[in-house]
């Protein structure tokens, strides 16, 4: 990780990836790349103006999962590149019929499409395409596992915010153990240098070994860290992933971890409140939270199609994208 300085002048250089499996390999120089094709593609969206970027290719919407924001910002980015989805839908698919993860990508293969973007409810189910699918696959999400995108949006909001996270303190509340979001978001804020609070109840937080060294402060006392916060990530309960629910009760676990209205009265004036989505209003987060001038919910949304245009230029066409960088500095 090199100093602020090196970091800033890697901004200005262009770091293309190959494909978005694990956010772990992202260096910093590649982030950063992401995000500053993700501005530069951010004043084209406002105007409401695409970029060819994607011209003559099939990216594969292959959600095995449910979803809205992610499944629907894919598409707009891919649009948004004049390039061409392919969407999979699994309610009438041959997945009912037994076919499997694989076979169905294979079949999908075989219509020639440029790149995969795949959900699933499998943790590993990402790499495991990779090794038996030729062309890139881009993780929306595995399982417990990891969802890259939404880590990369979140950090690009809150640098778009608040500034650099290098020494900012980010609260991260609610059901850690469950969620591929608080999982990759460590990962990549921490490459980005900020702090990272991890609060909820024992039996939703992990041990897990791996983020041993990421030097993370674990707490279940939510007032206690609650003023330090610069930028406050609240967690969906995932009761979908739950065999039953791990704490005694969604009105106990609001009492004790919900970020309340009164709650909100301790923040420092300028903290942000994240939410990766879907919220699940009265528990997490009070309505008048999530829908209060501290949220960034809509904004990340908005991020999360240009972030995503970044990753798909970078990964399918980086030649393309290299020209296009040329050319708007010439
Ligand atoms: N944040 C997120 O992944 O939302 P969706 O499940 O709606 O895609």
């Amino acid at each position: 990780m090199g100093s602020v300085i090196e970091r800033g002048l890697l901004k200005m250089l262009f770091y293309p990836i190959s494909n978005l499996i694990e956010p772990s390999a992202l260096e910093c120089e590649h982030i950063y790349s992401l995000f500053d094709l993700a501005k530069r593609f951010k004043i084209f969206f406002q105007k409401r103006e695409s970029i060819p970027l994607l011209q003559g290719m099939g990216i594969v919407n292959l959600f095995f999962e449910n979803s809205t924001r992610t499944r629907t910002s894919f598409e707009v980015a891919i649009r948004q590149l004049q390039g061409n989805v392919i969407n999979f839908s699994l309610g009438t698919s041959s997945v009912q019929k037994g076919e499997t993860l694989l076979d169905t990508a294979k079949n999908l293969l075989a219509m020639a499409p440029h790149a995969f973007i795949l959900r699933h409810s499998a943790s590993g189910s990402a790499k495991f395409l990779e090794k038996h699918i030729s062309v890139p696959i881009i993780n929306a999400g595995d399982g417990m596992h990891a969802h890259p995108t939404q880590a990369l949006l979140d950090a690009f909001t809150i640098q778009e915010k608040i500034g650099s996270l290098e020494g900012k303190q980010v609260l991260i509340i609610g059901d850690v153990l469950h969620s591929r979001v608080a999982r990759s978001n460590i990962i990549i804020l921490k490459k980005l240098g900020a702090k990272i609070t991890v609060c909820g109840p024992g039996s939703l937080l992990f041990s897990n070994a791996y983020f041993q060294s990421f030097n993370i402060h674990f707490t279940s006392q939510l007032e206690d860290v609650l003023p330090e916060a610069d930028v406050i990530m609240v967690l969906r309960m995932q009761l979908e992933r739950q065999n039953r629910l791990q704490v005694p009760s969604c009105i106990e676990y609001s009492h004790f971890w919900g970020m309340t209205r009164e709650r909100e009265k301790i923040l420092k004036k300028n903290t942000i409140i994240l939410h990766p989505g879907p919220v699940n209003r009265g528990i997490e987060v009070d309505p008048e939270v999530i829908d209060g001038p501290r949220s960034m919910v809509l904004e990340q949304v908005c991020n999360g199609i240009v972030i995503r245009m970044a990753v798909l230029g970078s990964i399918c066409n980086p030649s393309g994208v290299t020209r296009w960088l040329e050319k708007k500095t010439e």
